[in-house]
């Protein structure tokens, strides 16, 4: 079969096309022949050696797939062959088969297509982790979206919205904007061409914003602080930038401000049973036609490496996939 692989940690160009083995699944695995994998900024980092989990090389990277089940391990249990899943898997879903942990599977729920499948877990579920149960956002509140046309970005002003909080989306240029707008974001900021701080305090009529979901990080997260009112919350999602800001702590003692991390990968962790509530609950908004994940395009295999140089810059309309 055929796999994106990294062979050492360096540029994105640096990935191959690789024919290697069908991997053959452990007891408690499984083998998922995929179907549609999603692009996440995570992937560009990995390959680098710039994200906090580095595999052993080679190994290919995508973190989440959709596809259909062609092996299961001797102690599987509630997954059969030729079941559709959605599968999560840290790294090894830029291939034509890959391995997941049966644990990390869910069915693909009905009427979701492939492409949508392989593009929701991994956003919808930070952004509805971060802005409940970080950010504690409540209906009527002011909630500020930066980098607000990206994959967790797309997912906040959605559940931001069902949530019941006036959305404003930030972003870098006016197509984004117009994304941002359609998805029901109630203001737009394009932060490349107005002043942040100021269009957040001019959109709350000085009172200044109540949540503020930070997934870029750079020049952009001491304005958006400075922006916040009375016990606002900055959420700390990460730092698309490419800079990890410093923050003078007399700005959350102003105001009384908090900051809060977002980990999304270890909170499942902490609390299981909170996240299996929180992909019921989106599967729930899904059917219901609440939220729609936006798969702006879709890469071979062979483009795999301009798929991630894609999303590295800065180019994506809330998700890409790869479909093997
Ligand atoms: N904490 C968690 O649990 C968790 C979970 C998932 C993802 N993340 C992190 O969240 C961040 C965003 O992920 P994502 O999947 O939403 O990525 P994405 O789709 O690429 O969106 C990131 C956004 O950041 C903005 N940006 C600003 N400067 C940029 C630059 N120099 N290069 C690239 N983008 C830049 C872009 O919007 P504009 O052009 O509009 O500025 C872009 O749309 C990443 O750092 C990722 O690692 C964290």
């Amino acid at each position: 079969m055929k796999a994106l692989i990294c062979e050492a940690f360096g540029p994105i160009d640096n990935l191959t096309i690789k024919d290697v083995p069908s991997p053959v699944p452990g007891p408690r695995q499984v083998l998922v022949e995929v179907k549609s994998a999603s692009v996440n900024f995570p992937d560009a980092l990995m390959v680098q050696g710039l994200y906090q989990i580095k595999p052993p090389v080679p190994f290919s990277p995508g973190a989440e797939v959709a596809g259909v089940i062609k092996a299961i391990g001797s102690e599987v249990k509630r997954i059969a062959v030729g079941d559709k899943v959605i599968a999560m898997l840290g790294h090894g879903g830029f291939a034509q088969e890959c391995i997941a942990e049966s644990q990390m599977v869910m069915p693909l729920p009905e009427g979701m297509d492939f492409d949508t499948g392989a593009a929701l877990v991994l956003t919808y579920c930070t952004s509805l982790h971060g802005l409940k149960s970080c950010g504690a956002l409540k209906a009527g509140e002011t909630l500020v979206v930066l980098g607000a046309a990206g994959g967790v970005g797309v997912a906040a002003i959605e559940i931001g919205k069902i949530m019941g909080a006036r959305v404003i989306a930030a972003a870098s240029s006016e197509e984004k904007l117009a994304l941002c707008r359609k998805l029901g974001a109630d203001e737009t900021i394009n932060y490349s061409t107005e002043n942040l701080k100021d269009r957040i305090m001019e959109l709350t009529g000085g009172k200044g914003a109540d949540v503020v979901y930070d997934p870029v990080g750079g020049p952009y997260t001491e304005p958006a602080l400075r922006a916040l009112g009375w016990r606002g919350r900055l959420l700390v999602v990460g730092f698309a930038a490419g800079e990890i800001p410093k923050i003078a702590i007399n700005l959350t003692l102003l105001k009384e401000r908090s900051i809060v991390g977002v980990y999304w990968g270890d909170s499942v962790k902490h609390d299981p049973m909170g996240h299996l509530a929180n992909l019921k609950q989106l599967n729930e908004w899904f059917a219901a036609g609440k939220i729609k994940p936006v798969v702006s395009e879709r890469f071979t295999l062979d483009q795999g490496k301009e798929a991630i140089t894609y999303i590295a810059n800065r180019k994506v309309l809330g998700k890409i996939v790869i479909v093997p």
